[in-house]
């Protein structure tokens, strides 16, 4: 019996640690991951695309179809943003929707669940659509933002994705150096681009217990 107690006791501390290791794991995936979802709602929430939006944002929608953001696929074609194309040395003729180098930054949800795959499966998830800037809609519409409870609170609505409002952060995503059509001397001006290119601003009924 000694024998036993004693070997129990040296066992021990190496389950200490080991346990110790898992544990710091666990936590550091676990603080990453809500980090993320508070961020950009990766792959925690899916996309639900922009029809879902319209059915109750119908004026935000109509605005924002006429947006340069709604068709950023468009200039992925051959023949199309010729000009341009043509400063960044980029071939004009070139056949850029299949191309992952562009995919990222000119569709919505790219390689995510319910996001862009291929203009062939998912063309309702091609160009910036709302869930870009808004985060997908699969874990915050008609849960907690829908027509019977109007009044939800926005806190409870970012907790399942919804990004409001979208800060800077959330633009930066795709408006940054990595684009080849912008030089490393880039400026982003949130106030100026917010205010010239998103859709117009309707007031809302509620507040949402936000300061305003
Ligand atoms: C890091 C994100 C990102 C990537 C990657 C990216 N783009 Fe863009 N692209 C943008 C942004 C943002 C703009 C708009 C820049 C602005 O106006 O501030 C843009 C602008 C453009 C324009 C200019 C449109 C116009 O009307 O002047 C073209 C064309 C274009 N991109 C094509 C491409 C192609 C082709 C690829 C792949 C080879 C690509 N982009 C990769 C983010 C990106
Ligand atoms: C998923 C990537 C993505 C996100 C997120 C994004 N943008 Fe864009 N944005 C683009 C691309 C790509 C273009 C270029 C579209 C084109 O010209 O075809 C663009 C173009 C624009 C334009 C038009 C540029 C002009 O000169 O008129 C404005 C304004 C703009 N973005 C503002 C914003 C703001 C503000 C945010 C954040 C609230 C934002 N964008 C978030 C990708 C993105
Ligand atoms: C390029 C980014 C961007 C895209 C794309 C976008 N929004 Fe917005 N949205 C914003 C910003 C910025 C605000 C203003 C936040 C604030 O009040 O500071 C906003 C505000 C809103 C509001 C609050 C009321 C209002 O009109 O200001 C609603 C509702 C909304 N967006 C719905 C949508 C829907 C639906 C779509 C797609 C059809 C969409 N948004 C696409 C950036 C975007
Ligand atoms: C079933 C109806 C419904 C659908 C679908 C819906 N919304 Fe909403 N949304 C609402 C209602 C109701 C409000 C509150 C309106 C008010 O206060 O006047 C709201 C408010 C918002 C706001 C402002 C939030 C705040 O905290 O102030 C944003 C942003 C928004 N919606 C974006 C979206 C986006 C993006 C989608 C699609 C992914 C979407 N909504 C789909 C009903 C809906």
């Amino acid at each position: 019996m000694p024998e036993e107690s004693e070997s129990r006791f040296s066992i021990a501390p190496r389950y200490w640690i080991i346990s110790a290791v898992v544990f710091g794991l666990f936590s550091a995936w676990f603080t990453y991951s809500i980090r993320l979802k508070h961020q950009h709602g990766v792959g925690v929430f899916g996309y639900v695309g922009a029809e879902k939006c319209k059915q109750c944002h119908e004026k935000q929608f109509k605005d924002w179809q006429e947006t340069r953001m709604a068709r950023s696929f468009e200039v992925l074609k051959p023949g199309v943003a010729v000009e341009a194309k043509r400063i960044a040395k980029i071939d004009p003729n070139t056949d850029f929707t299949h191309d992952a180098a562009c995919l990222p930054c000119h569709t919505t949800g790219y390689g995510l669940v319910g996001g862009f795959s291929s203009i062939e499966q998912t063309p309702h998830m091609a160009g910036v659509t709302c869930e870009a800037c808004h985060g997908p809609g699969g874990g915050y519409v008609e849960t907690v933002m829908s027509r019977d409870k109007p009044t939800f609170l926005a806190k409870d609505a970012v907790e399942k994705g919804l990004q409001y409002p979208p800060t800077e952060a959330v633009c930066r995503v795709c408006h940054n150096e990595n684009s080849p059509f912008v030089g490393m001397d880039y400026v982003f001006d949130f106030k100026e681009r917010v205010s010239r290119g998103t859709h117009h601003h309707y007031p809302l009924q509620y507040t949402h217990d936000k300061q305003r």
